[in-house]
């Protein structure tokens, strides 16, 4: 394909040259920036953060939050004392100890970012969970990782089924709550209690740090497990491919429930000293444009979705806001239209950056540079440090511009540590020769550029999120209307793609609008809005292996209208 490159616009970047990079670089070399390689002791909360309120960057803004009520701001030195506080709290309080399972289920406020950097100080293994998900989702997680402490709000509160939690030891709630004995902790007034001095318990290497919890095609969502030395590669991800310098002010637009939220929203910029700007409350594109231009936003890391409904709000509203501060603009999540980068040149007269990574590689693996030409629809190049390459089934790897497995060659700093409670699960992701394996297909160019095709399995990515159809199908069947269930992922120019899903019903049910809304209803209540289907068809029979698997590919190629390809495993 002949697509029209992109030119590098000339500037100061981190990354000067990536093909020197390349040549040059090791992992080891970025150790030396964090204070561990001087003393020995290791904690990324303690990196992230009383570095730099340790240092001259004491007083600058570390973080700017904003939503409809708030507006606030914390320097690295209060930024330090609040996560002491928190960490204080929870250790106190909350016994926490290092390995403890600690989670977070809560909106995008400044106590969530104190406590999870609270809970790093203290050891513990922080599990952040997205504030949609309902009681079936919020259990599955904190059952799965033996959760022993919990921290989140009055409202959501109502989601979490902790009488059925035996692990689940205590819970700490943000916001008006009633303090019950025992059981129930105000956060804030601990908080306001708590001393703001604390000792970072100090890691190893490959001592726990986060798990995000994400969706396969089979089986209930996975732990996956990210560990302290991930941190290296946040760090230097951050600087060149975010190309975050001293002056930025950065903003990155997911939440931290989702990985992006964690490593992005939290790490990235802070274990490079950059101030971090958090917004809260729902999407509305004039209020993202008030933000960019009331605080300077320099660098901005969003999502195809947020910036395809930014094009949806219509060009006339940029221009009543002044987005000149912004230099530097990127994607990341799912395939980056063409026409996006060509709307994004248009109105903000700036490349959008793709990037490309996944909840199991915990960071940037292939992405554009700014000190490269981007080739629009292209997800770039692999970073210095980490060999990327196309395989077969078999782990040969493929000359360029053939369609396979998009691979990468282990032993990346980030790279996910486990799947919690399920080694079978982390070592079915590698193939011979030392590749992990994706899960996605893709190609390269004969310049090295890596295009996209699509996933293997059947995992569905809605709006910017991974939603595994087992998932929803699972919700779908405790229906008492519904017999079988098959969900798949259907192309939608807006949302990459929506969910829909085949049932056939039981005995003695109807085909009526009402029970496709009470049925849709069902699995957003159960287990959170953006896994409820957006259309639903019903159908007699559903297609199925004579082993009884619904086959997911017959029903996207019924929906497609294309070849159902080889039926032989079908039932008759
Ligand atoms: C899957 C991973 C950690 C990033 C947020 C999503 C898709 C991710 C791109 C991209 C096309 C992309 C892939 C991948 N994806 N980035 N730039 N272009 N597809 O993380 O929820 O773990 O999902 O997102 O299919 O496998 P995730």
């Amino acid at each position: 394909m002949k697509v029209e490159a992109l030119p590098i616009v000339p500037g100061n970047y981190q990354l000067p040259s990536y093909e020197e990079a390349r040549e040059s670089f090791s992992w080891s070399d970025v150790e030396s920036v964090f204070s561990w390689s001087m003393t020995g002791k290791m904690n990324a909360a303690y990196e992230a953060i009383d570095r730099h309120a340790l240092s001259f960057r004491k007083n600058k803004v570390a973080l700017y939050y904003r939503d409809e009520n708030r507006s606030e701001s914390y320097t690295f030195f209060d930024m330090m004392k609040n996560s002491n506080k928190a960490a204080n709290v929870l250790t106190q309080y909350g016994n926490v100890e290092k390995g403890d399972r600690v989670f977070v289920f809560m909106p995008r406020t400044p106590e969530l970012y104190f406590t999870i950097l609270g809970a790093v100080k203290s050891g513990a293994i922080v599990g952040p969970l997205f504030e949609a998900f309902m009681e079936g989702a919020v259990k599955d997680r904190l059952e799965d990782s033996d959760a022993k402490v919990l921290v989140t709000t009055p409202e959501l509160m109502e989601r979490v089924p902790y009488d059925q939690l035996p692990a689940l030891e205590h819970i700490f709630l943000v916001g008006d709550g009633i303090e019950e004995e025992g059981k129930f902790l105000d956060l804030n007034k601990r908080m306001n209690e708590a001393s703001t001095s604390f000792e970072p318990v100090w890691m190893e290497k490959t001592d726990g740090l986060l798990l995000h919890y994400t969706s396969g095609s089979t089986g209930k969502p996975k732990g996956v497990l990210h560990v302290h030395q991930a941190m290296v590669q946040h760090y230097q991800t951050a600087k060149w491919v975010l190309d975050l310098q001293e002056e930025d002010i950065y903003w990155c637009t997911a939440d931290p429930g989702w990985v992006t939220g964690t490593v992005y929203g939290i790490f990235g910029p802070w274990l490079n000293g950059v101030t971090n700007v958090i917004v809260g409350g729902r999407f509305k594109p004039e209020n993202w444009y008030k933000v960019i231009a009331s605080l300077g936003v320099t660098v901005w890391y969003s999502a195809p979705t947020a910036f395809r409904m930014l094009m949806g709000a219509g060009d006339a509203l940029v221009k009543e806001h002044d987005l000149s501060s912004l230099r530097h603009v990127l994607s990341v999540g799912e395939p980056l239209n063409p026409e996006v980068v060509r709307w994004g040149m248009k109105v903000f007269n700036k490349r959008i950056h793709d990037t490309w990574w996944m909840t199991e590689t915990g960071s940037q693996l292939i992405c554009n540079y700014p000190s490269m030409p981007i080739k629009p629809g292209s997800m770039g190049k692999p970073i210095p440090g980490v060999e990327a390459a196309i395989v077969d089934d078999q782990g040969n790897v493929l000359p360029p511009n053939r369609m396979g497995n998009l691979a990468i060659k282990r032993g990346w700093p980030s790279m996910m540590h486990t799947i919690w409670n399920n080694e079978a699960k982390y070592e079915s992701y590698f193939m011979p020769g030392d590749w992990y394996v994706s899960g996605d297909s893709a190609y390269m160019d004969e310049e090295g550029y890596f295009w996209f095709q699509g996933r293997i399995d059947d995992v569905i990515m809605t709006s910017g999120e991974r939603v595994g159809p087992f998932e929803v199908e699972s919700k779908l069947v405790e229906h008492p209307a519904v017999a079988e269930a098959g969900v798949i992922g259907k192309p939608d120019p807006v949302r990459g793609e929506i969910i829909k899903a085949f049932i056939a019903l039981r005995e003695g049910y109807e085909v009526t609008d009402e029970l496709s809304e009470e049925i849709r209803q069902f699995v957003k209540k159960g287990l959170a809005a953006h896994a409820a289907p957006r259309e639903i068809e019903f159908k007699d029979k559903l297609p199925k292996t004579r082993s009884g698997k619904i086959m997911r590919r017959v029903l996207k190629a019924w929906e497609l209208d294309l070849p159902t390809g080889d039926l032989s495993t079908m039932e008759d």
